[in-house]
């Protein structure tokens, strides 16, 4: 792909390990990638398939056992694996922002919302008490928490699922950030709810011009919302194109798969849901040749041997399979 002048991040051959009793689990095997300044990327894949830790090595967040342990992140010209912890620090929160599936996880039951909210702001030293205060105010006013004045001095158990989520994303888009990782941001919230919330997130992204990176198991969430939309399996991205590519000529049996798995958020009719069977790879072993092999129902004798290098199908879009691979096809890693 051509590497953009206008990427924000930009991240080459990442591997991301955990090192524990049993061995080193390989969760991300060398996944490379690149934003645009104001784009929403989507990454789907089921349960396991590295998504999450993908995107908390960019943020360093990988607790005592975790290691990047190759490959480069650049963030607005600035390569991450190398700066300061202290640097990392101020940059998560103020110019990189994430939200988690799980909001009373991530908000203190015992403190209010207003005193919360204003946290990232007093850890970044921005603004006096009342302007702060203000811009608390004004955030919630924005998500649809209202009358803001009284909501600010209330408690997470006050608010509903829905509510909650709302606060993290203002929480979240505090500081002004540059990019917002939101991962499953809406899984644990109902249907109507979750539209609700995909709105409102696609809505300051065009007012803020926030660039977001939406993890999600749910294609349904991605079709909404995203422009581009990378594919991971196995700790690796299998397949990645715009929305258009990825859901209109899936080329990766893998992403076939997952769409023939949810419904189908075009189609008025419904169509059985076939689950993609088997299990996901053992990355504390991964397998030597294609992650998805084991599953996939059209594997040949070299899928099993070799890792399929990535083929481009069009200026956005490319797969990793074997069944791609053809004499004269313009490969990559
Ligand atoms: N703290 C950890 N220790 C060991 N393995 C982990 C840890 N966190 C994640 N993993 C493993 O890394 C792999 C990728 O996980 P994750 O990125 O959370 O998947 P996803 O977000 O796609 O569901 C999984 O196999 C998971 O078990
Ligand atoms: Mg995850």
């Amino acid at each position: 792909m051509t590497a953009g002048r206008d990427a924000l991040l930009r991240v080459e051959g990442l591997r991301t390990s955990f090192f524990t009793p049993v061995g080193e689990v390989k969760a991300v095997g060398g996944v490379s990638f690149e934003l645009r300044r104001g784009e929403v990327l989507g990454i789907v894949g089921e349960s396991g398939s590295g998504k999450s830790v993908t995107m908390l090595s960019l943020l360093r967040l990988l607790g005592t056992s975790g290691r990047v342990v190759g490959g480069s992140i650049v963030f607005d010209g600035t390569e991450l694996t190398e700066v300061p912890e202290r640097r990392m620090a101020d940059l998560r929160g103020r110019r990189i922002s994430m939200i988690f599936q799980d909001p009373m996880t991530s908000l203190n039951p015992v403190l209010t919302i207003g005193y919360q909210l204003e946290e990232p702001l007093r850890r970044h030293g921005r603004g006096t008490a009342a302007e702060r205060r203000q811009r608390v105010l004004e955030m919630l006013r924005r998500v649809g928490i209202e009358p803001a004045e009284r909501r600010i001095v209330q408690y997470p158990h006050q608010f509903s699922g829905g509510q909650r989520q709302r606060i993290m994303i203002a929480m979240a888009l505090m500081c002004y950030p540059d990019l917002l990782i939101a991962d499953e941001p809406t899984t644990a919230l109902d249907v109507t709810v979750q539209a609700q919330i995909l709105d409102l997130m696609k809505e300051l992204q065009g007012q803020f011009g926030t660039s977001i990176v939406l993890i999600t198991h749910d294609l349904g969430v991605i079709a909404g919302m995203a422009d581009r939309v990378l594919v991971m399996y196995g700790g690796r991205i299998v397949e990645r194109g715009t929305r258009r590519d990825v859901f209109y000529a899936p080329a990766h049996p893998y992403t076939r798969g997952l769409l023939r798995s949810v419904p189908n958020p075009d189609e008025l009719t419904k169509k059985r849901l076939i689950p993609i069977e088997g299990q996901p790879p053992d990355l504390l072993d991964p397998p030597s040749g294609c992650p998805y092999a084991a599953r996939c129902p059209e594997t040949m004798r070299v899928c099993m041997g070799y890792p399929p290098r990535r083929t481009s199908l069009s200026d956005s879009h490319s797969a990793s399979c074997w069944l791609l691979a053809r004499p004269g096809a313009e490969v990559g890693r």
